[in-house]
């Protein structure tokens, strides 16, 4: 962190209104055609705003009022906030999968930074792919970035019961297919399971991405925990809006703050949250932005040193309302003081120890003592063997402890299609012991790497009372998921990974403790089998579909576009 203080003709903005040129006088004049005058902004760090809010996103609800807020804050502190929106990943609506998408946020993101007088931003974000996207382009660019969490939604509520976003959604569907419930029942748990603003309120995806930026020192203390419809979450974003200005001045960029620490810092609070496993493909994805190689081994042993505090769903009984009155994510930090690097700089010019030194627990129920975590250790496993030359991972805390180590026949599904269309056939040859396989459902044959890893438990297996088998596949899991689900199976089978090798009966073993997944099948037959495999045509020839298959890497390097993620920095746009 750097003592000194820009002047106002270093400001990136002052290329466009400081000059005295005639372009800089379209600026300036086309500034007053929105009815800013020259003392609005003359001088001051243009602030961008970048806005994930849409009507089709119900985590970003209050993202318009929010905006304002931020803009409070940001015209409080000397500054002039540029509203820029962005585009909105929506999880729930957008298809085939919101991961396809996320790489073009992220170049959305650096391009509206570069393409725009910004000398600082804000980033607005929360529901799943969003923070990731954002972050990963601001990094790319590299300005004074503060990130803005959307903050989770209240609990949900079902007669009395607290619902969690997702976690409940799959309980109540695998109770109403095996019978248990009525369809009155389940009208009732969709009208109260997302009741108010903001983004799922389990340790989803959302929850860990935005508590892992919060980590990585990239919010103010305690953003990433307040819930979006406390009224402290507005103070926040005044707040965040006001220390974006002093971040421009101080020239505290936002690679000054996410390094090799932070990326660590991050790891482990995912883990000690008990986070999603999306958090592996993201963080990886992030940490190759900002110039941190991270790989899947460094999750693993991080996993094995880092007990779950978060007793948070899925992995847990609470919710983000609660761990927020429970101290929320400086409260967690506090009792990982010996696992995270306390040195590491934040957004605020602190350290990530100094905003944590005063954090309480007040629900020791809700973040556990180090004394009694939810699991000593193994938040998450990385798995390798001959089915996974380059890794899938598994997140224990999850699925039955029976399944740990388990051994069983393959039930394979060539496509998500040939799934929905067998699982429930009464005729197929799956017992409780069997392992379910899905092909093709990887960042290529997915495509985009859906949430389809939580593979549904055959409806007849169901109604004998088995709640969890094991299941494995190329694709992700929603954080909200739960269950013996390998993940993330790399390479994937689309581009000739082992995965696309299996066959119905091949036995297929498992064994977390030991840290691998094998196919038990001979050499010479995988050979004989891989000779007669052929390659998959691409499922898009044209647009972005075709711009992302030819370029998106593997699960074990983020599925970043291999030519955003290194490379020389891009030049600053000429103005003339
Ligand atoms: Fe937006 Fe879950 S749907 S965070």
């Amino acid at each position: 962190m750097t003592a000194r203080r820009k002047k106002p003709e270093e400001l990136r903005s002052h290329r466009w209104y400081g000059v005295d040129d005639m372009r800089s006088f379209g600026h300036r004049s086309r500034t007053a055609q929105m009815g800013f005058h020259r003392t609005d902004y003359a001088g001051k760090p243009v602030i961008a705003i970048l806005n994930t809010w849409s009507d089709i996103n119900p985590c970003h609800t209050h993202f318009r009022q929010r905006a304002e807020e931020v803009k409070r804050g940001i015209w409080q502190a000397g500054g002039f906030p540029v509203e820029m929106p962005a585009m909105s990943l929506s999880e729930p609506f957008q298809k085939p999968t919101s991961m396809l998408y996320r790489n073009l946020l992220a170049m959305e993101a650096e391009e509206l930074l570069r393409a725009y007088p910004a000398d600082g931003c804000v980033l607005m974000g929360g529901c799943d792919k969003t923070t990731p996207g954002l972050v990963m382009g601001a990094l790319s660019m590299n300005l004074p970035s503060i990130f803005m969490p959307a903050g989770p939604m209240l609990r949900g509520d079902f007669r009395g019961q607290s619902l969690g976003s997702g976690s409940d959604t799959w309980k109540y569907w695998a109770e109403l297919r095996a019978g248990n419930i009525t369809q009155e029942d389940w009208r009732e748990v969709e009208a109260g399971i997302a009741r108010a603003p903001g983004h799922c309120m389990t340790m989803g995806t959302a929850s860990t991405m935005t508590s892992a930026a919060e980590a990585m020192g990239l919010t103010l203390p305690g953003a990433a925990s307040i819930p979006a419809a406390d009224s402290r979450h507005a103070q926040m974003a005044t707040l965040t809006g006001k220390r974006i200005v002093d971040m421009v001045w101080e020239d505290l960029k936002i690679r000054d703050v996410v390094d090799a620490r932070a990326i660590d810092n991050a790891v482990t609070t995912v883990l000690a949250l008990g986070g999603s496993t999306n958090a592996v493909v993201h963080l990886v994805a992030i940490a190759r932005r900002a110039g941190v190689r991270l790989d899947l081994a460094r999750f693993d042993e991080l996993a094995r040193r880092t007990p779950v505090l978060a007793n948070i769903r899925p992995s847990g009984k609470y919710l983000m309302e609660d761990f927020f009155y429970a101290g929320g994510l400086r409260g967690l930090l506090s009792r990982l003081a010996d696992l995270v690097d306390g040195r590491a700089p934040t957004v605020n010019g602190r350290t990530l120890g100094e905003n944590v030194a005063e954090a309480r627990v007040w629900n020791d129920e809700v973040i556990l003592p180090r004394e009694r975590p939810l699991v000593a250790g193994d938040g998450l496993a990385v798995l390798t063997g001959n089915l996974a030359p380059r890794g899938a991972v598994i997140k224990p805390p999850a699925m039955e402890a029976r399944l740990h180590k388990h051994t069983g026949p393959a039930v394979v599904f060539a496509s998500y299609d040939d799934m929905a269309a067998r699982i429930d056939d009464p005729a197929l040859p799956v017992t409780a012991g069997s392992v379910i396989v899905l092909q093709g459902a990887g960042p290529q044959g997915g495509p985009g790497m859906p949430e389809w890893g939580q593979l549904p438990i055959p409806k007849k297996l169901l109604k004998e009372g088995v709640r969890d088998m094991v299941r494995i596949s190329d694709a992700r899991m929603s954080g909200t998921s739960y269950g013996a689900c390998v993940l993330h199976v790399t390479p994937e089978s689309h581009v000739g990974g082992p995965l696309a090798l299996v066959r119905d009966g091949d036995l297929v073993s498992l064994d977390v403790p030991a840290r691998r997944l094998e196919l038990l099948v001979d050499a010479a037959e995988l050979a004989r089998r891989r000779a007669a495999w052929q390659a998959p045509p691409p499922r898009y020839d044209r647009g972005f579909g075709a711009l992302y298959l030819k370029h998106v890497t593997q699960a074990d390097e983020g599925c970043d576009f291999d030519f955003l993620a290194d490379g020389p920095p891009t030049p600053e746009p000429e103005i003339h």
